[in-house]
């Protein structure tokens, strides 16, 4: 009897057992993934945060995860089943399109290798459409629609037997249960999504939810179908998804399945993995902002930019740190720009192969001439600099005073006070403008005599101006005779050669032993006769279109004075009354001055008494050496040297000078 009980406790317990673990095996919930065991093919695979990953946004793929153990649908058991999943399909941006879904498959096998991808969501392929021996149950949330499946024209949810055809579909939307009413859902936001599917033996029911809402009291589809054809006696349940020209990431969070409605276990959503959301909306909103300012910010950058760099090049100069101690001699070139008009065409008042000439208005309201030179060498610059600082330095009223200097990159300009009677020579030599006097002359004469003299001996150091003719003679508003600061006949001998014995000058003007001897005040003297001679007789020392005789200025005046015409040599544009003693005192101080030899040559201080009257002139006559004794300097030995050739001689407003550290004088 004991054995008996035994027995039937035995039994019962294999029973119990038995029934326990049948019914074990006919449900199970997974809250994430991590500790499942699920057979898994193509490119899905679960995740480390637990996320059953069913397709990325690879194209043209599928994937598959299904529960190990098949279900029992056979004739004993019965055919319903319940299930509750958690889904999610991000398209690679929000708002993209995305594809092409995922299904609830119920299937004879895990073995759905010969599936084909896109629109048959790894589930179907073109030959099993339709064809009973399948056995395929598919829930699809189809993302694409799909004509030649007769699809919706949006993402929608279907119940698929045998067939991707629909036997029934809709497009999401849930049944708020507090707004009784329909609510409709985005399957593409990447937000995570509860689906539930209810099958009861002969009703089916598809129900769709957001996570955070309970599931609703009325499904999406409820469709009467018999399954009992299609299910066979073992069956697999799991998910099949794909992707095609469309991709998304689609996700498996948390699943529920059993047999039977009670047995259902809930799915604790608070424990599902977390899914990496689609970029945001909110976040392509302002990024596409920022694109628009970006795009209009960068061209409004850059033309500000074009403008900044611009102007920064406009007003570009060279400083250098030695040029600290010459600060209020330099210029701004904006300042300069700004008082020349920009330099404009109205503003030039000569040009030539120097450099150009403006006039132009500080704002302080002086008026002030701007001489632009190009350059192309430093070297020298600053021993030049110096001397132009030093010019500044000079005051005397018969000095055209140099303000400053402005240097830029392969361009120098210098800056004087404007002289609003120009030069000497437009008046000598140019018919339109009223010929001078003799009065005119000969206080012109004292004037540059006067500042010569200074020159040589009155400044702190000796300075050669090393260029004086007519046209480096400039007229102040008073008619005063003016030393023109600064000729650039130095300073274009490539600023190489600033020794005090560079041979610079203008041909006719220039000593005979320039050449040999370099300058001296000695050669000023020589030029200062030939400018005598020049503005007595109204022309050029030089003038080679002339008879042979009279070619040569110092060498006619010199012969008419053997013949005793000196005074016919006279200008005759020489308007006005003239002392004729005065005019041969005058040119035989020419002559004296240009006398060949440098040391019969008075000094300025000697000129400036001749001129006065304070001193008669000495006696001579054309017999005394060196007088009347021409000897041009030849074009080719002074091109040689670095001569500038006769120019222009209205351009040149200032005159080169040469500092000679004290031997000179
Ligand atoms: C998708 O997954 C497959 C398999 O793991 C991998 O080879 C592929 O690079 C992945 N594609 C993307 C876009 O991550
Ligand atoms: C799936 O079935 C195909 C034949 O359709 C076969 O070649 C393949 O080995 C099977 N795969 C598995 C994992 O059983
Ligand atoms: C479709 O799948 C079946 C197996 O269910 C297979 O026999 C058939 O060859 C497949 N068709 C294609 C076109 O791959
Ligand atoms: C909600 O959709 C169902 C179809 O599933 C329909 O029968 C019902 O009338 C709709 N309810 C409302 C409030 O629109
Ligand atoms: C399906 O939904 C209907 C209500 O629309 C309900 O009466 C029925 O019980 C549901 N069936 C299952 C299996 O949940
Ligand atoms: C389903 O169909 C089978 C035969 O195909 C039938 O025996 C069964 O009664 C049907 N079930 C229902 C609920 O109609």
């Amino acid at each position: 009897m004991a054995c008996r009980l035994h027995l039937m406790v035995l039994i019962f317990s294999c029973v119990y057992l038995i029934c326990v673990s049948s019914q074990q095996e006919t449900r199970f919930v997974y809250n994430g993934f991590n500790q499942a065991d699920l057979f898994i093919d193509g490119i899905s695979k679960i995740l480390p945060g637990g996320l059953l990953q069913l397709t990325n946004t690879t194209e043209l793929e599928k994937g598959h995860a299904f529960f190990k153990q098949p279900f029992d649908f056979g004739p004993s058991s019965s055919l319903s089943f319940y299930t509750h999943f958690v889904c999610s399909l991000g398209p690679p941006k929000l708002g993209a399109d995305g594809g092409h879904g995922i299904a609830f498959v119920v299937s004879p096998s895990m073995n759905l290798s010969y599936a084909f991808p896109s629109q048959y969501l790894g589930v179907f392929n073109s030959t099993t459409n339709g064809a009973s021996s399948s056995h395929l149950l598919a829930i699809e949330l189809d993302t694409v629609e799909n004509v030649e499946l007769h699809d919706l024209d949006k993402p929608h949810v279907g119940i698929d037997v045998n067939n991707p055809i629909s036997v029934e579909s809709s497009l999401p939307f849930y049944f708020s249960n507090a707004l009784r009413k329909n609510i409709s859902l985005n399957l593409m936001s990447g937000e995570p999504i509860q689906v539930w599917v209810d099958y009861d033996g002969s009703l089916l029911n598809v129900t769709l939810a957001p996570l955070e809402i309970l599931k609703p009291n009325r499904p999406l589809i409820s469709r009467a179908i018999n399954l009992s054809e299609v299910f066979q006696d073992k069956m697999y349940v799991g998910f099949a998804a794909s992707t095609g020209g469309w991709t998304s990431n689609q996700y498996i969070l948390g699943w529920s399945f059993s047999g039977s409605k009670e047995l259902l276990q809930t799915l604790d959503l608070s424990k599902l993995p977390q899914v990496p959301l689609p970029k945001k909306e909110k976040k392509k909103l302002p990024l596409l902002v920022v694109g628009l300012v970006v795009s209009l910010v960068i061209p409004v950058l850059m033309v500000l930019g074009g403008v900044y760099w611009y102007n920064r090049n406009k007003f570009a100069e060279v400083r250098e740190p030695w040029e600290k101690e010459y600060g209020p001699h330099r210029f701004s070139y904006k300042s300069l720009y700004k008082a020349t008009n920009g330099f404009g065409n109205d503003c030039r008042i000569g040009k030539g192969g120097f450099g150009e000439v403006y006039k132009g208005i500080l704002p302080v309201g002086r008026h002030i001439a701007v001489k632009r030179q190009s350059h192309d060498v430093e070297q020298g610059m600053k021993q030049f600099v110096a001397e132009v600082v030093t010019m500044g330095n000079l005051q005397h009223r018969n000095l055209v005073p140099l303000l400053g200097y402005c240097r830029r990159k392969g361009e120098l300009l210098l800056v004087s006070e404007y002289m609003p009677n120009g030069s000497l020579d437009q008046y000598l030599f140019h018919d339109q403008n009223p010929s001078p006097s003799w009065f005119q002359r000969i206080s012109i004469f004292k004037d540059i005599a006067s500042a010569l003299s200074y020159l040589h001996t009155g400044a702190k150091q000796v300075v050669l101006h090393r260029d004086i003719k007519a046209s480096n003679v400039m007229l102040d508003s008073e008619f005063n005779g003016r030393l023109g600061d600064f000729g650039m006949a130095k300073f274009h001998d490539h600023g190489a050669n600033l020794s005090a014995t560079a041979a610079v000058g203008t041909i006719g003007y220039m000593a005979p032993e320039l050449i040999t001897m370099g300058t001296s005040t000695k050669t000023d003297v020589y030029a200062f006769g030939a400018f005598l001679l020049e503005v007595t007789c109204g022309r050029r020392p030089v003038e080679p279109e002339l008879p042979a005789v009279k070619q040569y200025l110092v060498k006619w005046v010199f012969e008419c004075w053997k013949q005793g015409s000196l005074l016919e040599t006279r200008d005759p544009r020489l308007r006005g009354e003239f002392s004729f003693e005065e005019v041969e005192m005058v040119l035989k101080l020419g002559l004296l001055c240009t006398n060949a030899m440098p040391e019969s040559r008075p000094g300025m201080g000697q000129v400036v008494q001749y001129l006065n009257r304070d001193l008669p002139l000495p006696d001579f006559s054309p017999s005394a050496p060196g007088i009347g004794a021409f000897m041009p300097v030849s074009m080719e030995a002074s091109s040689a040297i670095g001569v500038p050739s006769l120019r222009n001689s209205s351009i040149s407003l200032f005159v080169t000078h040469t500092i000679l550290d004290g031997h000179g004088r």
